[in-house]
């Protein structure tokens, strides 16, 4: 029996994309092995989003030269968004010629025919440049008790910092109706989470023949039967909807928890990066939110020394993320990308003025979710338990609230995948310990 082992890196869209690298290689009659030894193929599902993840992978690549040596046979292949770039593709070629498969995101479902060539000896380096859906890829799942489902594939914003648009192509909305039955058979299956995924999930629809807006889709998917909770990423702030805050009020299956990602709190910082919303309007939107949805956990991405970002600027930032007041946040340094209107920038900031920012914006959100954490300590909540907690031995489970944060809870027997209302006893850092006081 041959067997795969795909290496994934970067967001969602990317772990669900690996999931259809799994579909096509177990179409062909391959099985999973986590033993880079064992391998037949080994597949690299990239990223290019900062260039810290690009070095990473190319350094991981090569590494798989000496396996490649000890076992002629197996095949290694590049795809996603890190080798859409055809420069990059080129250097990949240069840098690493034993590699028998190089594709991009566009052309992924031509996988299977590559791995036919590369079995008979032949190099497949393709990267394709139309953009489509495709409904005829398998999909082999992975992740336990979610199942991710795309929505829409690309994205129209071109925000100066971000490569996305050029890897990933144009808004391409998949039909509801293909969405509603894909859905229909995930909780007939006895998932019990969906997360809807797209670059921006609030454009859901604009595209399609028949237009349908990203709220009518969510009313539509929380009236299928059956106990299961939706989630979705991202949302563009500048395109949620009251529709759709209304649709998340109105439905238990939604939950309450929306990743919203800011990026900035100037309004110098957000016109450069092309984001078309104002810190006054975010925070309107938050308020919006609440005013709708009281107990939201919102969560959001915010990027520190973008080009020409003064120390005004980034106070401007941390005076933003003390009124939001997240539940999360992924904060990241900016890294330049080549193709990006943000390379070529004038004011780029040096790397002590970022390290320290980044850590500054650290410290205050880490205040804040502990105070967030407070408030839950005493409170009965529902969790989906999704697994046990990896770092801990033995019978410590973890799930998330309805909200989205991580509750760790101790139990003796195996209740992965039931519903639970947890007691909340105290916190470290941002995840929550409870007790189980009725599992469902
Ligand atoms: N540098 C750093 N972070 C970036 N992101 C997007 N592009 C860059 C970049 N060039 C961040 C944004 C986005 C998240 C997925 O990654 O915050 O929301
Ligand atoms: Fe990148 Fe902006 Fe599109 Fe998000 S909305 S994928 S940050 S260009």
């Amino acid at each position: 029996m041959k067997k795969y082992l795909i290496h994934t890196y970067g967001c969602q869209m990317n772990v669900h994309e690996s999931e259809k690298i799994a579909g096509i290689l177990e179409s062909k009659g391959y099985t999973e092995t986590s033993d880079e030894k064992e391998a037949d193929v080994i597949m690299f599902n990239t990223c290019c989003i900062r260039e810290t993840a690009e070095s990473k992978i190319m350094g991981h690549i090569g590494e798989t030269k000496r396996l490649k040596a000890r076992k002629p046979s197996l095949i290694v292949g590049v795809c996603g968004c890190m080798s859409q770039q055809k420069e990059v593709a080129e250097k990949l070629k240069k840098r690493y010629p034993f590699l028998d498969v190089i594709i991009g995101t566009s052309n992924l479902s031509e996988l299977g025919e590559m791995i036919d060539r590369a079995n008979v000896g032949k190099h497949c380096y393709e990267i394709g440049d139309r953009f489509c859906v495709d409904e005829n890829v398998p999909v082999f799942r992975t992740s336990g008790t979610n199942a991710w489902v795309n929505i829409i594939y690309g994205c129209n914003n071109f925000c100066t910092y971000c490569i996305v648009p050029y890897v990933r192509g144009r808004e391409r909305s998949r039909s509801k109706d293909v969405i509603l039955s894909e859905v229909k058979q995930l909780v007939a299956e006895g998932y019990k989470e969906i997360t809807l995924l797209g670059q921006n999930v609030d454009s859901y629809g604009k595209d399609l023949d028949k237009p349908c807006t990203f709220a009518e889709l969510l009313y539509a998917i929380a009236e299928i039967d059956g106990k299961f909770r939706l989630r979705f990423v991202s949302s563009h702030p500048k395109d949620m909807s009251d529709e759709c805050i209304a649709a998340i009020a109105a439905s238990p299956k939604i939950c309450n928890n929306i990743h919203l990602p800011v990026q900035a709190g100037s309004n110098s910082v957000l016109a450069r990066m092309n984001r078309k919303y104002t810190r006054e309007q975010y925070l309107d939107l938050v308020d919006r939110i609440r005013a709708k949805i009281p107990d939201v956990g919102i969560t959001s991405d915010i990027m520190v020394g973008f080009a020409g970002e003064t120390e005004e600027d980034f106070l401007q930032t941390l005076d933003l993320v003390e009124k939001a007041r997240f539940s999360s946040l992924f904060s990241f340094v900016y890294s330049r990308r080549k193709g990006t209107v943000g390379y070529s920038m004038e004011n780029q900031i040096d790397r002590a003025t970022k390290r320290d920012r980044i850590t500054r914006l650290i410290a205050c959100q880490n205040k804040i979710t502990k105070e967030i954490s407070d408030t839950y300590t005493g409170k009965v909540m529902e969790i989906l338990v999704e697994d046990t907690n990896p770092k801990y031995a033995g019978d410590v489970y973890c799930g998330r609230t309805d909200c989205g944060r991580l509750v760790n809870f101790k139990y003796t027997e195996n209740v992965v995948g039931s519903f639970a209302d947890v007691k909340i006893k105290e916190h470290r850092s941002a995840t929550l310990w409870g007790d189980v006081v009725k599992l469902k």
